[in-house]
């Protein structure tokens, strides 16, 4: 599959357009920020590690029958995903607090939450993603009614699954990060999933596994993305 004209570059990810209007190429860069782009730096091969995890946990969701953008991995920092009308609502599931949640609600990091909490953020960078609720959604049509439950429905679902899958490696789901869009009308999972946009933590020890090594500066960022690497991809 030939790469073509760049369509969007973000803070991660680069898109390119292909042969087939249909399908785009995504490519993983080792750049990462944090807290609205302030903070920036490189984490080494992490464009190939994301690559890697987000082309299984997508193959294995794909078996389970959750539809999403994944059609094949391509090379080491490229996959070959569906063409999105992205939805412009970054969906948060989270099954234990820590981050906004904690902050927001006064809650120690590392509380179980009793049901999974699912929180939606305005993927608006010029705002800063404030938390929305549905009528919010409704307001600034960013998803009709109808696929504002698909997307709940879907994205608790996807979290039971995931938890599933990273339990069998001992790696906690404390929380994640999903986008949709629509690919000819059809609701698709996009984006990925991987230890930028998830929290991960691993069930021995609790050390942390994510993207939290690199925003709060504990260390060994790298290593902690090879690790979950190995342990999801191996
Ligand atoms: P939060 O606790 O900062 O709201 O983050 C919740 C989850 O969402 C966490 O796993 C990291 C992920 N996330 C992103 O993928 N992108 C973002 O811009 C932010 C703020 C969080
Ligand atoms: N990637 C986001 C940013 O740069 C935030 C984060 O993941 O913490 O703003």
């Amino acid at each position: 599959m030939e790469r073509r004209t760049k369509i969007y570059e973000g803070k991660a990810k680069i898109l390119y357009e292909t042969d087939n209007p249909d399908l785009v190429i995504q490519y993983f860069k080792d750049e990462a920020t944090a807290f609205d782009a302030k903070k920036r730096g490189i984490i080494e091969q992490k464009g190939v590690y994301n690559n890697r995890i987000s082309s299984v946990l997508f193959e294995y969701l794909k078996r389970q029958g959750v539809r999403t953008h994944f059609v094949r991995q391509l090379s080491d920092r490229e996959m070959l995903v569906k063409r999105l009308e992205i939805i412009k609502v970054e969906v948060v599931v989270r099954n234990m607090s820590a981050g906004s949640l904690s902050k927001r609600l006064g809650f120690e990091e590392g509380i179980a939450l009793a049901e999974p909490v699912l929180e939606f953020f305005y993927k608006e960078d010029a705002l800063g993603d404030p938390l929305i609720n549905d009528d919010h959604v409704r307001l600034l049509g960013l998803a009709t009614p109808q696929e504002v439950r698909a997307i709940r429905k879907r994205a608790l679902l996807v979290n039971e699954l995931l938890r599933e899958f990273l339990e069998t490696r001992d790696l906690i789901l404390v929380d994640f990060k999903l986008e949709f869009g629509r690919h000819h009308g059809q609701l698709l999972l996009g984006d990925e999933i991987t230890p930028d946009g998830c929290r991960l933590w691993d069930k021995q020890t609790l050390e942390k596994m994510d993207k939290d090594r690199f925003r709060r500066d504990l260390g060994k960022v790298e290593e902690a993305y090879q690790e979950v690497c190995r342990r999801i991809c191996e």
